[in-house]
């Protein structure tokens, strides 16, 4: 893997880079920047360098179709006052920019085509497209670690077409986890929550061999109470996976690696509802479970104190209410304490867990932390990265 950083002449070069500014959005506004924060210093890099800089990015899953509240105008806008520099946005259909002629119009040194996966070539990692995008620069730069797991045509297949470098995030975060998982200390024990089921329950079986402890919280969970038994009512969950939890049920017996999930949770008939405690046997066919209740959180609590090394990817409940939010702010607040007290090395991931650990201000007591979610478990199962074998 070649870094940006070391490359010279890259004066007037059009420089595509793939960059990850899927940031949480409401009514057009940037709710949390951090990952547009990360990227700074790469584009700050590149201007000085007098490069012309086309920025390529996906926010949300908009399945390629155009989708105006999935915009990147209100990000360009975030860009533009944080780099003091103008920034365009490209709304142009990308199939009709034949070359990189076409960017030599605008003054704008820092440019930034709508969202890519408008496209539906982009997540079918569609070859054709990608030497398109090819067309419209001189060199391609990755510095989306946390899209670095989708083989998508600007994070995979357009490397063959193009010199290919990794961004200063990407090396960032690469070094920082590879550090990590030749450094870390047991017990060790992984915390997983969030809403993007699919992308996350299957790596856990791999994972298994690695920890001592799977602490399992937020959507997946609910496929775990259903799984034993339970009516899971509204709640949200993933189809198909009786199998698959079977597996990583028969496998953590194995390896000795307790796999834990909610005992008692906080449910409501809608996302913006107050919440109430329930038993996992309580829960009505209209009530959707939205938190882990107080008997689970003592218990994860118990498991925090006891490990000395936590890596969290995912918010344990649905935190956007704060009626909801009580699981994954106790489960900061043990990992901060510990932390404090060097009793615990702690890695935390992922766009939702790091916008509300910001809203905490709480950010800084963490050992590392990472932008990415599916992308920072990849990397820790072990496997092999598509837009990092690209590079390389
Ligand atoms: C993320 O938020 O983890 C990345 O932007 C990838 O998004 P995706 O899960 O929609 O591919």
């Amino acid at each position: 893997m070649r870094s940006i950083l070391n490359e010279k002449n890259l004066n007037s070069k059009n420089i595509l880079l793939r960059l990850d500014l899927n940031v949480p959005l409401e009514n057009g506004n940037i709710i949390d920047s951090t990952r547009i924060d990360k990227i700074l210093p790469t584009l700050n890099f590149l201007i000085k360098q007098k490069s012309k800089i086309i920025i390529l990015s996906h926010v949300g899953r908009p399945k390629g179709k155009i989708v105006k509240a999935l915009s990147l105008k209100p990000i360009g806008e975030d860009l533009k006052k944080k780099l003091n520099v103008d920034v365009k946005l490209i709304t142009e259909n990308i199939y009709g920019i034949k070359n990189k002629v076409f960017f030599e119009r605008f003054a704008e040194k820092v440019l930034i085509l709508e969202n890519i996966r408008f496209y539906p070539e982009e997540e079918k990692n569609d070859q054709k497209f990608a030497k398109h995008l090819s067309n419209l620069g001189d060199i391609y730069v990755n510095d989306a670690f946390s899209c670095s797991h989708r083989a998508h045509a600007s994070i995979n297949q357009i490397s063959r077409y193009l010199p290919s470098f990794s961004g200063l995030q990407l090396d960032l975060e690469v070094a920082a986890l590879n550090k990590i998982t030749d450094e870390i200390t047991k017990p060790i024990t992984c915390i997983i929550g969030g809403s993007k089921i699919s992308s996350k329950i299957d790596i856990i079986k791999n994972l298994i061999p690695k920890f001592d402890n799977i602490i399992i919280v937020g959507g997946m969970a609910n496929n775990f109470i259903e799984y034993f038994g339970n009516d899971i009512g509204k709640s949200i969950k993933e189809k198909n996976c009786n199998q698959i939890i079977k597996e990583i049920i028969s496998l953590s017996k194995k390896k000795k690696c307790k796999i834990i999930f909610p005992e008692d949770v906080l449910v409501s008939k809608n996302l913006n509802g107050s919440s109430e405690n329930k038993e996992l046997d309580q829960i009505l066919y209209d009530e959707m479970i939205l938190d882990i209740g107080p008997k689970t959180i003592n218990r994860i609590i118990n498991i925090i104190d006891n490990s000395k090394s936590i890596l969290w990817n995912g918010p344990a409940g649905y935190f956007e209410n704060p009626n909801f939010a009580k699981g994954t702010i106790e489960i900061a607040r043990k990992i901060i304490e510990n932390n404090k007290s060097n009793k615990l090395f702690s890695v935390v991931g992922g766009g939702d867990t790091v916008s509300l650990l910001n809203k905490l201000k709480a950010v800084d007591n963490f050992n590392f932390v990472s932008t990415a979610g599916g992308a920072f478990l990849e990397y820790l199962e072990g496997k092999k990265l598509p837009g990092i074998t690209a590079l390389n």
